[in-house]
């Protein structure tokens, strides 16, 4: 079993030397030993102190400090708490959404005239955030394939910063093998990002595998019910977290206490939810693998996503995603219930054939995040909606 040495525990759980990935969960946000058992939901956006010098030494001081919820809220700061412990980091920032914390990361860590390397397949919106700042702040990015870590000596230059990663790729499910890139990178000075959303801490812990900053959309699997947008960056150390943290308060992408609080009551039930996942998903990858309208390429990525191509490209990938009955066509990824998507009609329609290639995607890949349902009942599912490609 693995076993987590919380940099950032819990007060409930300090007694405890070494806790299970699937108890942190459940515990890892509360406040102590005794009082509510459900963390309160802070709903104010200020904080009221007793005379002028409390509140000037309050705004002069850490982030530890509430004085305005931009700055800081206790319902968030338990958010925060919870997942920096997950992930083994000194400390965290939670934001609005995946994309907040994102954004947040890069325009604090980066200056004009920087350049990153980043692996070739992205997700859509890092990736449009990349090309911004490379045409409106001279901030240039070199994509490499993070599989041959060579590639990262070679694309460097003297101002190179950053290297971005995701443990798994979206929407490709491409498994990232992040020490040899992490190790890379740090050895030419970069600070090594990673999205760890589609995994999530309980399938990968990537700053124990040398990265610095670690970022999540926890609209997905870490919230898990399709319900509320949010974010958050885990720190290595408290260094780097202040520096972003300074410069996330001025962008102002702070979550609502109530969306912290979502966001904590349905991480609390992380570690089943991925058992679920993980299952229903391998057990689809096995079965699609050999369905005649499924081409030989399969990518199935480990938790909850999969993708997969069908043999009739385009049209095909088109006319599977609108004959599904249970699954449901959506975009987004993460939650308890079923969601198909089609790259090359929906998030990725404005790529060609040739550019889809590029980023690993075929023109017939169907995207799954596979839900907690019955996996019979998503197999009749799949397979009536293959039955009509064949
Ligand atoms: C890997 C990854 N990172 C970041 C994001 C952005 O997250 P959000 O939609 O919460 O802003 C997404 C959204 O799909 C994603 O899949």
């Amino acid at each position: 079993m693995t076993t987590l040495e919380p940099a950032a525990p819990a007060a409930a759980l300090t007694p405890l030397a070494s806790i299970a990935p699937g108890t942190l969960v459940v515990h890892a946000a509360a406040e102590g030993r005794t009082g509510p058992l459900s963390v309160p939901i802070h709903q104010t956006t200020g904080f009221a102190f007793d005379d002028a010098d409390a509140i000037a030494a309050a705004m002069a001081g850490s982030e530890g400090d509430f004085v305005y919820t931009r700055r800081g809220n206790p319902t968030v700061r338990a958010l925060e708490r919870a997942v920096a412990a997950l992930e083994g980091g000194a400390a965290a920032i939670a934001s609005a959404s995946g994309m907040g914390a994102m954004s947040a990361v890069l325009l604090s860590l980066l200056r004009p005239g920087d350049h990153v390397l980043a692996q070739k397949c992205l997700y859509g919106g890092t990736y449009s955030v990349l090309s911004d700042l490379g045409r409106r702040y001279g901030i240039e990015t070199s994509y490499l394939d993070a599989e041959h870590p060579g590639e990262i000596a070679a694309a460097r230059r003297p101002n190179s910063r950053l290297l971005l990663l995701e443990t798994i790729a979206n929407p490709t499910t491409r498994v990232c093998d992040l020490p040899a890139p992490l190790a890379a990178g740090r050895a030419h000075g970069l600070l090594g990002v990673v999205d760890n959303s589609l995994a999530s801490p309980l399938l990968c812990r990537p700053i124990e595998h040398g990265a610095d900053v670690v970022v999540h959309s926890s609209t997905k699997y870490l919230a898990g019910h399709s319900d509320v947008l949010g974010g958050v960056a885990v720190f290595a150390d408290r260094e780097l977290h202040r520096a972003v943290w300074t410069r996330a308060v001025e962008l102002g992408a702070t979550p609502d206490p109530f969306a912290a609080w979502l966001t904590i009551r349905g991480l609390q039930t992380l570690a089943v939810r991925m058992r679920a996942h993980g299952e229903n998903a391998a057990l689809l990858a096995g079965r699609l693998a050999a369905h005649p309208a499924v081409a030989d390429r399969l990518l199935d990525g480990c938790g909850g996503m999969l993708s997969f191509d069908l043999a009739g490209g385009r049209e095909a990938g088109r006319r599977f995603i609108g004959a599904v009955r249970l699954a449901r066509l959506a975009l987004s990824i993460g939650g308890v219930e079923t969601l198909v998507t089609h790259p090359a009609s929906t998030s990725h329609r404005e790529l060609g054939d040739e550019q889809l290639g590029a980023a690993g995607i075929g023109s017939g890949t169907v995207r799954l995040s596979v839900g907690i349902e019955d996996v019979e009942d998503l197999w009749r599912d799949l397979g009536q909606a293959l039955s009509e490609l064949v």
